[in-house]
């Protein structure tokens, strides 16, 4: 038996209903596979505010880290919305990231042949598109300084951030795109703002020079205007994009409307080493949270990186993905990926469906 120890964080909104299920279709994994997982719940974003006045308490960075691995659901809410930056639920995540070193984030985005009809893209845009954005996460306009409020000469206040990369940043996340990309279609496509800013020149520079380091990878650049209408017009043309903090926070929620919905999309946040995090690409959804609607798929499928990414448990991951495709082939919908025809669900129906379906080892067609 393996044995492993998995820090959860809940967070706000629809975080709690959402990591539920997602703890539920681990266990009975568990229990199938003869893995052994002991969970932790942690305090982090606007729950961790209510309890302790800060977002990151000192106390659940020491458990991640003393954990193998970390499932986060979602933090932030319109209660906190007005607090000071310190004092905010997003705080705690950049924390999260930050204290863990989760320098380079993965962001697959696949269009499942069951939920083509749930874009609001055409089907021959979208059908069979499988793109992995690789963001870098630790660094960029959401971490540089100077930053804060101040006064400009007219006495006007002002808000600045700083977009800042060094180069060892830029080179481990542009590694880690190269790597993907050898490991998918051998396509690599760095997005910037090269013509415009001197971070993205610099950046442009090292990609091009470490790309002579992958000659099996075909390399492209482009500009992040362009990229988020090229996702649009032709999506199929992307295999790996690399790209920084905040271009990949947009992008990749733009390519999530590829797949049918925000509710479908997984992560990893992994660093160079100790525990990663591995966490849906969308956020609290508070104007859904606590009434049995969001759909849990995200959090299940992020909990089946973990295993892939985090644990080495590629059957567990395997299994667990094809119990999600074969919920969709049942018909089975929550209402953000709802199409005619199919059968609408609430959060603990559809992580139901999940687990008869990992019980019974039904699989997709
Ligand atoms: P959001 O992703 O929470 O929601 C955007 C829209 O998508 C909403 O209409 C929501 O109902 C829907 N949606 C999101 N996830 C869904 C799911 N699983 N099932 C069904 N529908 C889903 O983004 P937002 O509204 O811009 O932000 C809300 C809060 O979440 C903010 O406080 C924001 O800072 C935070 N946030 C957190 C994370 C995170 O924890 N990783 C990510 C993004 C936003
Ligand atoms: C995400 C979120 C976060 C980000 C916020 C909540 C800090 O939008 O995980 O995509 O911008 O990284
Ligand atoms: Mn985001």
């Amino acid at each position: 038996e393996r044995s492993y120890k998995i820090t959860l964080l809940p967070g706000d909104g629809i975080g709690p209903e959402i990591i539920k299920v997602a703890v539920d279709v681990l266990k009975e994994i568990g229990s199938q596979e003869d893995i052994k997982f002991s969970f932790e719940e942690a305090l982090v974003g606007g729950a961790a505010i209510d309890e302790t006045g800060s977002p990151l308490p000192e106390k659940t960075l020491e458990i991640c880290r003393g954990s193998d691995s970390v499932l986060l659901a979602a933090i932030g809410g319109y209660k906190w919305d007005n607090n000071p930056s310190h004092l905010r639920p997003e705080r705690g995540l950049l924390g999260l990231r930050a204290g863990l070193n989760c320098f380079a984030n993965l962001r697959p985005a696949t269009v499942l042949p069951q939920l083509v009809d749930a874009s609001s893209l055409k089907r021959e845009i979208v059908e069979g598109v499988d793109i992995m954005v690789v963001r870098e996460l630790t660094g960029g306009i959401y971490f540089g300084n100077p930053k804060g409020f101040g006064k400009n000469e007219k006495g006007e206040r002002t808000g600045f951030n700083t977009m800042i990369y060094s180069e060892s940043e830029i080179d481990r996340i542009a590694r880690v795109g190269f790597e993907t990309a050898q490991k998918r279609g051998g396509k690599l496509c760095s997005v910037d703002k090269a013509n415009v800013l001197e971070v993205s020149q610099l950046w442009r520079e090292r990609v091009t020079e470490l790309g002579k380091e992958y000659p099996d990878v075909e390399l492209s650049h482009m500009y992040v205007d362009n990229a988020a209408m090229q996702l649009i017009r032709a999506p199929k043309q992307f295999d790996t994009i690399v790209t920084g903090n905040i271009f990949g926070d947009i992008l990749s929620d733009e390519a999530s409307m590829l797949t049918g919905s925000i509710g479908m999309l997984p992560s990893a946040s992994i660093p160079e080493s100790g525990p990663g995090v591995y966490e849906p690409v969308h956020g609290s959804a508070p104007d859904i949270a606590g009434q049995d609607k969001a759909n849990p798929l995200a959090q299940i499928l992020s909990a089946a990186m973990l295993l892939r990414y985090a644990l080495n448990e590629a059957t567990a991951a395997d299994r667990i993905e094809a119990a999600v495709l074969a919920a969709l082939d049942a018909g089975y919908r929550t209402g953000d990926i709802m199409s005619a025809g199919m059968n609408l669900v609430g959060t603990k129906k559809m992580g139901e469906v999940v687990l008869q379906n990992l019980a019974q080892k039904v699989v997709s067609r």
